[in-house]
């Protein structure tokens, strides 16, 4: 527990310094998203305010915005504008997901589709989209149209793959990391990479930036992910078990698959084949997961990712942002599991 609680710890005081940083910017961000999001329809415009009120980390924005910084991007606002883009690109996905899952919260309010329905949640999270797209061809950019347009499709394309695989407990590892690297650290990835194109950095800097943000996003969804099995959390009053009762199959699933016996197996399997998961086929499960010690294992895997977006950041001069982007990566060596 207190490597958990050790870890959320580090990531708060990071996220702290990240936002202090570039404090200053990420008004203009969100002062753009809502000048772009103006809409003559009323419901477009209650419903983009609501979503974007209820607030966020907006983790990549300031990555945008970060990385922008750490190449030395001073001045213009094209940083600022891209940073809304890809803001805009996480909350459309957000509003889709939230259908596709059938989530009635989100950061613990109302989602939007639990209000105003589906169909609307769909068509402004289209628009959400089509804001995005506006923006970029306001850019100018082709390198970075053709980044975040591709990071798009590539979203949406992890996403169905997820839908794919659901309630699938025999899915390969190999899988899943194609579906996290696809629906969360493409968008990590490109809004990292994104600080240097504006700068017109070599080719090595870029690189960096979109496998520095491919690892950092990777690790973040499996945070995600085993944060939901992880009944110690219970304590701290965070909500588990979305997932299971969602039947998507993720890290602690696949890694428990491995590890278990064949009965154990079959159960697994029963246990996702239900229409509908109760409490009672949840505590079978987090058993399990305690048992064969499967939150260990997840950050394990965790910190794999941790150490290449660190080691990623090297060929960066030392620097405050270097530092900051660096220390957002990283859990505590000597954390107990
Ligand atoms: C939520 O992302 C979706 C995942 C990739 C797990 P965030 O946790 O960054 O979402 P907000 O915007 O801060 O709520
Ligand atoms: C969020 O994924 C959406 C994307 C990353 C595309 P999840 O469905 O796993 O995350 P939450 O739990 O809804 O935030
Ligand atoms: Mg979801
Ligand atoms: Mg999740």
């Amino acid at each position: 527990m207190g490597s958990v609680v050790q870890l959320k710890k580090q990531i708060n005081d990071t996220y702290s310094q990240l936002l202090n940083s570039v404090e200053e910017k990420l008004s203009f961000v969100e002062e753009k998203i809502s000048y772009k999001l103006n809409s003559n329809v009323d419901l477009v415009k209650e419903m983009t305010t609501y979503h974007l009120k209820t607030g966020g980390k907006r983790l990549r924005g300031l990555l945008t915005l970060e990385c922008s910084k750490l190449c030395g991007y001073s001045k213009g606002g094209r940083d600022i504008n891209l940073a809304a883009c890809v803001e805009l690109i996480h909350a459309a996905t957000l509003m889709h997901d939230d259908v596709i899952d059938g989530a009635d919260l989100r950061r613990g309010k109302k989602t939007t589709n639990n209000i105003w329905g589906n169909q609307s949640s769909i068509l402004v999270g289209d628009y959400l989209l089509s804001r995005c797209f506006e923006m970029m061809v306001d850019d100018g950019s082709m390198e970075i149209l053709k980044l975040l347009s591709s990071t798009s499709s590539t979203i949406a394309q992890g996403e169905v793959l997820q839908l794919q695989h659901q309630g699938d407990t025999e899915m390969l590892e190999e899988t899943y990391l194609k579906i996290i690297s696809s629906k969360t650290a493409s968008l990590f990835s490109a809004s990292s990479k994104v600080g240097s194109i504006i700068t017109n950095k070599e080719n090595k800097f870029k690189d960096a930036l979109e496998f520095y943000g491919k690892n950092l996003g990777l690790t973040f969804q499996i945070a995600d992910d085993t944060l939901d099995y992880n009944s110690e959390l219970k304590m701290f009053g965070k909500e588990i078990g979305k997932d299971f009762f969602e039947g998507k199959v993720t890290l602690p699933i696949i890694l428990l698959n491995q590890k278990i016996t064949n009965g154990e197996k079959r159960e697994l399997k029963k246990i996702f084949d239900l229409k509908v998961r109760t409490n009672k086929e949840f505590y079978y499960v987090l058993n399990l997961v305690k048992k064969y010690e499967i939150i260990k294992e997840c950050y394990k895997k965790a910190d794999h990712y941790i150490n290449l977006a660190s080691n990623s950041l090297s060929i960066f001069q030392d620097c405050e942002e270097k530092r900051i982007l660096k220390n957002l990566t990283s859990f505590s060596i000597n954390r107990k599991y």
